[in-house]
């Protein structure tokens, strides 16, 4: 491991207003891993990506990223410097084309990173090119991921931070999604996974954090946290 990871929250707290959400969290991300962060509904996962995002402000702590300090900056910026954030409900717009979902895209992320085409990014996923003139709410719930996914793609993202990216999919379109974040990682982009479902993070990711009240609880492996019943019962109510 290098040094200098590519995006590390050290010591954050954020919230809503009053609410303080995160506690005293840190996590590193190394540029090329896939990192999940697991926890329970209501553990704070979207309020991380949120805060790395710049959608909340940390009310303490830090957040660097490429060995900048970007806990001030808003989304628009973050997005400028490489940073995509793929939400839980994907917010990909229902009324235009998944082409113009896509075209849009491109003009909103990193200036003249290494984004991909809209042409390429259609032909990466084959179910998005045979739609590529309907409009976005004619598509499955797999297909708006992909879509969501498509977007940070050719908006040049370095880091994506992927929300509950299989929630509501159907078993055998959970696998279709794996393999786009695996696609993903393949093309050197960095991934920050959040998942309720552990079997997702435990195939995918390089290492896992568990989150439980806004505090993270355990950091490891795949096979650590695998290997680990007492961390998979008492905070992701998983049996062995
Ligand atoms: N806009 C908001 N205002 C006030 N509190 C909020 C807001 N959004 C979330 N919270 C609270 O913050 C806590 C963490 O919520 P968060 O959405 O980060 O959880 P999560 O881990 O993403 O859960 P889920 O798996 O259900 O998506 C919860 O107690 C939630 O009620
Ligand atoms: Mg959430």
């Amino acid at each position: 491991m290098s040094a200098d990871p590519l995006l590390a929250v050290d010591a954050v707290d954020s919230g809503y207003g009053e609410t303080q959400v995160l506690r005293d969290l840190s996590l590193s991300v190394e540029a090329g891993e896939i990192v999940s962060l697991v926890g329970r509904n209501g553990a704070g996962k979207t309020t991380t990506l949120r805060t790395i995002m710049g959608i909340l402000t940390p009310t303490d702590g830090a957040i660097i990223y490429d060995g900048e300090d970007i806990s001030t900056l808003e989304p628009t910026e973050t997005a400028t410097r490489g940073l995509a954030f793929v939400p839980e409900d994907r917010r990909i717009f229902p009324e235009l084309t998944v082409r113009e979902n896509l075209e849009i895209a491109a003009h909103g992320g990193a200036p003249e990173a290494d984004s991909i085409s809209v042409t390429e990014a259609l032909e990466t996923f084959e179910n998005l090119n045979a739609r590529a003139s309907n409009p976005g709410s004619s598509l499955s719930g797999g297909e708006q991921q992909m879509l969501a996914i498509g977007r940070a793609l050719v908006g040049g993202a370095d880091l994506v931070l992927l929300d509950e990216p299989t929630e509501g999919l159907a078993p055998y379109i959970v696998q279709d999604v794996m393999e786009i974040v695996e696609g993903l990682n393949d093309r050197g982009i960095t991934v920050l996974l959040v998942e309720q479902n552990v079997h997702v993070c435990l195939e995918l990711a390089d290492r896992n954090y568990v989150i439980d009240q806004g505090e993270i609880v355990y950091e490891g492996t795949s096979a650590q946290l695998e290997a680990d019943e007492e961390i998979l019962d008492r905070y992701l109510g998983v049996t062995a």
